[in-house]
């Protein structure tokens, strides 16, 4: 597992990091969402459930249902969202919703088992409580599961009402991930989002008096007008709210594909990826020192929390909502933008809304676009998604899986990585026949796992980065 009680994380330097920083994919899957196509659309959709629905071995699912609505746009978002005010859109759009839900589960052609449900955005919270309830009543008379199923949301405590919290409760609601990103004024200021200390833990409490017991939250390092002693600050006062997981994502700034971020630039500008460095160690040290583990590239977790129990026991698993533990056979999602995972595809919703409800409303499944893995695809993304989790491979443990003689097949990948710069990044026991990311490569794991990407070999194009920078 990717350990990160670091006392010593801040040796490596700003500067030793600054030199392999480039641009890279999250992967959150294998391949990646830029080489999805508009050819993977509805009628391989509707194939692809009908295979699923045929597997025997898949008799669980994992649901995820976006919502995009937010009441305001935040100018750092790199989500997919439809700021508006208006919430009868909402309500609109939980009919279209379950009649996708209906969809799916025609397609599939057999009652799969509920695992786990999620609902993202956007601001689920934007919906009023009884559109809430109704599209949780919805999911479970198509796909019936446990009253003990992990049942998370996404909230923004600046737009969620009391009322919100108490119909979570009633649906059976576990977890919630509250948006923080920054506490302080400047920054938030420049991302344009106001969100207090004492709004926040007025949402915290209330979730937990509830009943609803797990509560993560969501910061941002890398903003403008970040420094190490802000985001320190802030540090503190989500420790206090003793979050049971605290997601730490690294800003991504890509105002080519999301004009708005331009707006960001204005106050301050964007750190640089020295001060990103130095943003990072500050926060590894503070978590690690409050006994918080890290979990891969962006998530940690308070020892007990089930995700760094998945992380000790290797059933932790990485898909578009980040680190999960792993739970259904299958990743289904549902609503505007929203990415299926059938485990030999990806496929992913029309981002328009209105194309989205159009398709629905002809009867047909929205996704607009995708990818069918090949067998070259699947070997490289256990490979990717073992380094994401877990910062080592096994290859005796791949040719259980797949046929192939790790040596043989990977031997430029493994050639390059004993070369400089890539040495620095991995440890190659060719006795233990096994792979193991340095401290600077656990660190930078997504440059690790470009070296294993086929689709970053060919020289980046002259355009604009389409990834957030590595670290
Ligand atoms: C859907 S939002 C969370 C719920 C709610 N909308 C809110 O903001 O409070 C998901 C999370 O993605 C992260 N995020 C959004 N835009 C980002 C960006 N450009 N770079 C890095 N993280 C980003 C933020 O931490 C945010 O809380
Ligand atoms: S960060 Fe959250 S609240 Fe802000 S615009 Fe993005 S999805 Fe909406």
């Amino acid at each position: 597992m990717t350990c990160a009680k670091t006392p010593h994380s801040t040796a490596i330097g700003p500067a030793q990091l600054a030199k392999f920083v480039r641009p890279g994919p999250r992967y959150t899957s294998y391949p990646p969402a830029t080489e999805f196509r508009p050819d993977i659309a509805g009628r391989e959709a509707l194939g692809q459930l009908a295979e699923l629905g045929r597997r025997p071995a898949v008799r669980s699912l994992s649901l995820y249902c976006h919502v995009p609505f937010c009441a305001s746009l935040c100018w750092y978002c790199g989500c997919n969202v439809v700021a508006t005010r208006n919430r009868d859109s909402g309500t609109r759009y939980i009919d279209d919703l379950i009649a996708e839900l209906d969809l799916v589960a025609q397609a599939l052609g057999r009652r799969l088992a509920l695992a786990e449900l999620s609902l993202g955005g956007g601001s689920p919270n934007f919906l009023v409580p009884a559109d809430l309830a109704r599209l949780v009543e919805a999911v479970h008379d198509r796909f019936p599961g446990r009253d003990d199923i992990e049942r998370g949301i996404e909230l923004d405590p600046r737009d969620t009402e009391l009322a919100h919290v108490g119909a979570l409760a009633a649906s059976g609601f576990s977890r919630v991930s509250i948006g923080v990103q920054d506490f302080a004024p400047a920054v938030q200021k420049a991302i344009h989002r106001q969100q207090s200390v004492s709004q926040t833990a007025s949402l915290v409490g209330a979730v937990r008096r509830a009943g609803i017991e797990r509560v993560n939250i969501d910061l941002v390092y890398g903003l403008p007008g970040q420094s190490p002693a802000t985001l320190a600050h802030t540090l503190d006062a989500v420790l206090g709210f003793a979050p049971d997981r605290i997601a730490l994502f690294g800003y991504a700034h890509l105002p080519h594909l999301r004009p708005h971020q331009r707006l960001v630039e204005r106050a301050h500008p964007v750190p640089t990826v020295e001060q990103r460095a130095a943003l990072l160690a500050v926060a590894l040290e503070r978590l690690a020192d409050a006994g918080y583990v890290r979990i891969g590239l962006d998530h940690f977790a308070r020892p007990d929390d089930s995700l760094a129990t998945a992380a000790a026991t290797g059933t932790l698993a990485r898909n578009f909502q980040g680190y999960v533990v792993r739970r259904g056979d299958a990743l289904l999602g549902c609503g505007a933008s929203a990415i299926s995972d059938s485990g030999t595809a990806y496929w992913q919703n029309h981002v328009d809304v209105a194309a989205w409800q159009r398709s629905i409303r002809a009867g047909a499944l929205p996704a607009g676009r995708g990818v069918i893995l090949d067998a070259d695809d699947q070997l490289r993304r256990w490979i990717i998604m073992r380094l994401m989790c877990h910062s080592r491979v096994d290859f005796a443990e791949i040719e259980r899986e797949f046929s192939v003689r790790c040596e043989e097949y990977f031997a430029a990948e493994l050639t390059q990585l004993g070369q400089q710069p890539h040495r620095e990044l991995a440890d190659i026991d060719r006795g233990r026949r096994e792979l193991v990311a340095t401290e600077l490569g656990t660190k930078l794991i997504r440059n690790l796992c470009m070296v294993f990407d086929r689709y970053q070999q060919c020289p980046a194009d002259s355009g604009p980065p389409r990834f957030s920078p590595t670290l």
